[in-house]
């Protein structure tokens, strides 16, 4: 007997990227960043009153919520926080996808948002992207009736910076909410924030998962109009961001020079890595994130096991249109000399 809603039943869940325990690998496999977060959070860590534990959390967020409406040019009201932005993701889809209803997603992009479509009970629209992963000009046409469509700007796992010019014109004609998650657009050198100020139906999402260097502290920031963020605070969890997190997301935040910095030393990673690569005779993906997408000259999935026996674990995805790849996480500059040396070799 399966207790669980049919629509629970059916799937498989998203499988997330494997957190080794055992073994020490070079790991480059989830888009985490090779250096440790900026010291202010080390010095607000050390700071804090333990003994305050006791208290529950600050429901709303607030400084987190200040300090990123400070950098983004917002107010508080505009932006809502989140568990990581997975949670802000499942909090979008419950408040804007019923069940029944229609979710419009870009394919190939990141695979967790079918899957918070099936969880909802509610059906795909996938706005399928061109040879070279651009948007296609009938985006809204192939979103159809979606109350909600979400796409991830730059992409993953294809790392490729999407025109925003067709972002706006998206934004005019779709219906629904247009939900921009600029998980990696610190490494991209353009955002689509502006458009929340202009928009009634745009979110914009980030994480400080990447940039930032915070993936296991679990912080997600979206902005958006206030219409949108009053809502999402209706379905949000009552103390989704836990008192710690708090106190360092925002210290962080008020550091943002620090991650930057990080930021334009992967950049500089990325570019040498993405040559040597190519040199190898790999198609490399153009990337405006902390990983490339990248075509072995031989099978992906047998290099993928192959690089792994070596110590270095990247992501390979079994998955249509993206199954000849495999995607590799910018570790620091030392990393990927070695890991250049190994891929060589293999080959
Ligand atoms: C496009 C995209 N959005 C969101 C996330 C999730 O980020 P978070 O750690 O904030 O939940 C990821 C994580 O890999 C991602 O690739």
């Amino acid at each position: 007997m399966n207790y669980a809603r049919d629509c629970i039943a059916k799937i498989d869940g998203y499988v997330p990227g494997e957190q080794p325990q055992g073994r020490t690998y070079v790991k480059l496999n989830t888009n985490e960043n090779p250096y440790p977060p900026s010291p202010k959070v080390g010095e607000a860590l050390r700071n804090f009153d333990w003994t305050r534990l006791r208290l529950y959390s600050e429901p709303s967020a607030l400084m987190i919520r200040q300090a990123a409406a400070d950098w983004f040019g917002l107010k508080p009201e505009n932006i809502i926080c989140g568990n990581g932005s997975d949670d802000l993701l499942t909090i979008a889809l419950r408040t804007f996808v019923d069940q029944g209803g229609k979710l419009a997603f870009t394919e190939p992009s990141y695979s967790l948002y079918p899957v918070l479509a099936d969880i909802q009970g509610a059906n795909h629209a996938p706005v399928t992207l061109t040879d070279d992963f651009q948007l296609p000009d009938d985006a809204v046409e192939q979103a159809g009736d979606a109350t909600l469509f979400i796409l991830a700007n730059p992409n993953a796992p294809t790392g490729t910076l999407l025109s925003k010019e067709k972002l706006c014109k998206i934004a005019e004609k779709f219906r629904g909410v247009l939900w921009i998650d600029e998980a990696y657009v610190d490494f991209s050198g353009q955002t689509c924030m502006d458009m929340v100020k202009k928009y009634p139906n745009v979110v914009v999402s980030r994480t400080m998962s990447k940039s930032f260097s915070l993936a296991g502290l679990r912080l997600g920031i979206a902005a958006a109009q206030e219409l949108l963020i009053f809502e999402m605070f209706k379905v949000k969890d009552s103390y989704n961001v836990d008192m710690i997190t708090q106190y360092l997301a925002t210290a962080a935040l008020r550091d943002v020079e620090y991650m930057q910095a990080n930021a334009k030393r992967i950049i500089t990673t990325r570019e040498k890595t993405a040559a040597a690569l190519r040199k190898l005779g790999c198609v490399v993906e153009p990337s405006a994130t902390n990983f490339l997408f990248v075509k072995p000259p031989k099978d992906a999935e047998t290099v993928f096991k192959q690089l792994k026996d070596n110590g270095f674990l990247v992501r390979y995805f079994k998955l249509p249109r993206v199954s000849e790849y495999i995607r590799i996480t910018m570790g620091t500059e030392e990393d990927m000399d070695a890991f250049v040396k190994t891929f060589a070799e293999l080959l």
